[in-house]
């Protein structure tokens, strides 16, 4: 219902993820999801601030490049599972309200975007889960303690294989990815002329309304 308004996106709130429209536009080429570079596991919107969660996630591929940019796809549902499963005290340590931090981002006029301390899982008020995550190192700062250190190092273990849940694919032209922001990467790509990678991303703060059964 409601698209996620993000400082690079058009007016529309839909952003065309491209590394042409990088080159173009000037100020995108600095950020990873605008270049052919691989992108570490992560969801959407990880550094929103929490009225701004994402939890709809859609992508519509007009073009892909000629080799490359697949995306990895696990239920952030499944990791929480996993995790849980293998210690209890991990789900508390990355539910801490301070367990992730984005640091503040600044631009020539100050801060253009105050510090963004959260946790990796949350629960909505309706009962679904919400997973905050990048697998980043740069511009993240975890909480230092030993529950959370050790919480990280086993998911990021659980992450760095392909589990039985784990779903592997690559958007050709004509298809999409309709998700409630579940845990995703990229690998990088190669583009010629002709084939020129081109996705457009729209993020919603509503999660999929569910069909009638
Ligand atoms: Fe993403």
């Amino acid at each position: 219902m409601h698209l996620d308004s993000h400082w690079l996106t058009d007016d529309d709130a839909i952003s065309p993820i491209s590394v042409l429209g990088a080159e173009q536009r000037g100020e995108r080429k600095d950020f990873i999801p605008y270049t052919d570079k691989p992108i570490k596991w992560h969801t959407d919107g990880y550094y929103n601030k929490p009225e701004n969660t994402v939890r709809g996630l859609l992508l519509h591929c007009v073009e892909s490049a000629e080799s490359g940019g697949d995306n990895q796809l696990l239920d952030h549902e499944i990791a929480y599972i996993l995790l849980r499963d293998e210690n209890p005290d991990h789900i508390r340590a990355l539910s801490a309200s301070d367990a992730m931090t984005v640091p503040a981002r600044h631009d020539a006029a100050g801060v253009a975007r105050a510090e963004q301390p959260g946790p990796v899982f949350s629960v909505d008020g309706h009962g679904f889960l919400h997973m905050r995550y990048t697998a980043r190192s740069v511009n993240i700062v975890w909480r230092a303690d030993a529950a959370t250190q050790a919480a990280l190092a086993a998911l990021n273990r659980i992450l760095s294989e392909p589990t039985p849940w784990t779903l592997r694919g690559r958007l050709e032209p004509g298809m999409g990815l309709v998700c409630n922001n579940v845990l995703h990467d990229r690998s990088g790509f190669v583009e010629t002329p002709s084939r020129r990678r081109l996705l457009f991303r729209a993020r919603y703060h509503e999660r999929v309304k569910a069909s009638p059964v």
